[in-house]
């Protein structure tokens, strides 16, 4: 089980220097590699329910037996044992049977973010070629379905305390005033699914460029049986005339700093927003001045995200703004505020509402 997301802000940070001594430095650097060769064996686990598995015996058990349990072959899995046992996540007895301790056994979920690391990794052929000079610019969504479907998973999770406590403009918009509500940039849409059951009198519409994100969005509609949901592919960036100032309530997760052309898509949630409608913006807490970011561990993975994902898409068509990860929430706001929007509460927050000026 991975946790719904967790969203920053960037109140209590300060700029300080980074300079490491050359050993800390050497040992960092070799680390990181050596943690991030153990983080694809951890994903393997993951993918293949080997954690699972460990997790649901009780007493320590041999290969063969972690093996059938996952209906896998025993030598491979014997690999994989003699990896995470050097590691650490994985303890044997004197007589070589393996298990996870029991306090330790919840903590195996807080490594499945590894789970998506492989689909990340695939893009590395394309991600090279788009950093030469006469490379291509970037590349969409449309050949990442796996990585959006991880992306995805964790938003099942997203249940109403979630929403009103990290997305729902709450203190500035009452629930039985919401009418219609508009998820820009769906993906496979189970957060729109969770919004609509959070509002079982709106009707909430998911949209995305992504023909496959919308197709698996309308699988998982028919699957959770929900009536006010509805799943709608946008064509051209433009969102339909007949939505002209319909929504109550526009909310966009981890899609504005994906954006090739946002300047366009807020034009067009301007047109559709109501007059006292509230949008809910949620990008990744990064500073847009790469000196508050040193050190932080967190932002550097979401770098990590960026490079592979965001920035390309950010670059896929013209005008090919170019934002990504690296955009900030600094840089975020101000272009909010550039296009006559009033943000309410924090703007440098991971999430930031506003609403027309
Ligand atoms: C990182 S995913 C986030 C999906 C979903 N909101 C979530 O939180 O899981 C970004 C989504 O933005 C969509 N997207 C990119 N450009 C878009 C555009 N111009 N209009 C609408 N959606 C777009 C992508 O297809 C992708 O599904």
């Amino acid at each position: 089980m991975w946790n719904p997301p967790n969203i920053g802000s960037w109140k209590e940070h300060r700029y300080r220097s980074l300079i490491m001594e050359p050993d800390e430095y050497a040992d960092k650097f070799s680390s990181t590699v050596t943690n991030g060769f153990i983080a694809l064996e951890i994903a393997i686990g993951h993918k293949l329910g080997l954690f699972d598995s460990l997790n649901k015996f009780t007493s320590p058990i041999t290969s063969t037996e972690l093996a059938v349990s996952c209906k896998l072959k025993e030598r491979y899995v014997r690999e994989w044992l003699g990896c995470l046992s050097a590691a650490g996540f994985v303890s044997i007895t004197p007589d070589d049977k393996y298990f996870i301790p029991e306090a330790c056994k919840p903590h195996t979920a807080s490594s499945s973010l590894a789970n998506v690391l492989p689909n990340v990794a695939a893009n590395t052929s394309s991600v090279l070629e788009c950093f030469k000079k006469d490379g291509p610019k970037g590349y969409d969504y449309s050949n990442q379905l796996d990585t959006l479907m991880w992306l995805d998973h964790p938003k099942k999770s997203c249940d109403s305390k979630w929403i009103n406590e990290n997305l729902f403009p709450v203190g500035h918009k009452e629930t039985d005033t919401i009418s219609n509500v508009l998820d820009f940039g769906c993906g496979p849409g189970s957060l729109t699914i969770k919004i609509a059951e959070h509002l079982p009198n709106a009707k909430v519409y998911g949209v995305d460029i992504d023909r496959n994100a919308i197709e698996k969005a309308k699988e998982n509609k028919a699957k959770e049986n929900i009536p006010n949901v509805e799943f709608v592919l946008l064509e051209n960036d433009h969102l339909d005339e007949s939505w002209t100032k319909k929504f109550d309530w526009i909310t966009m997760v981890d899609v504005l700093h994906d954006l090739p052309n946002p300047n366009l898509s807020i034009s067009n949630i301007k047109r559709v927003l109501t007059d006292d409608g509230i949008v809910s913006v949620i990008d990744p807490c990064v500073h847009s001045d790469h000196k508050m970011n040193q050190g932080n561990q967190n932002a550097a993975m979401l770098y990590v995200f960026s490079t592979f994902l965001c920035l390309p898409c950010s670059m896929s068509r013209e005008p090919a703004v170019a934002n990504g990860v690296g955009w900030g929430v600094q840089n975020r706001a101000q272009f909010i505020k550039s296009h006559g929007l009033k943000i309410l509460g924090d703007e440098h927050n991971g999430l930031v509402q506003f609403q027309k000026a």
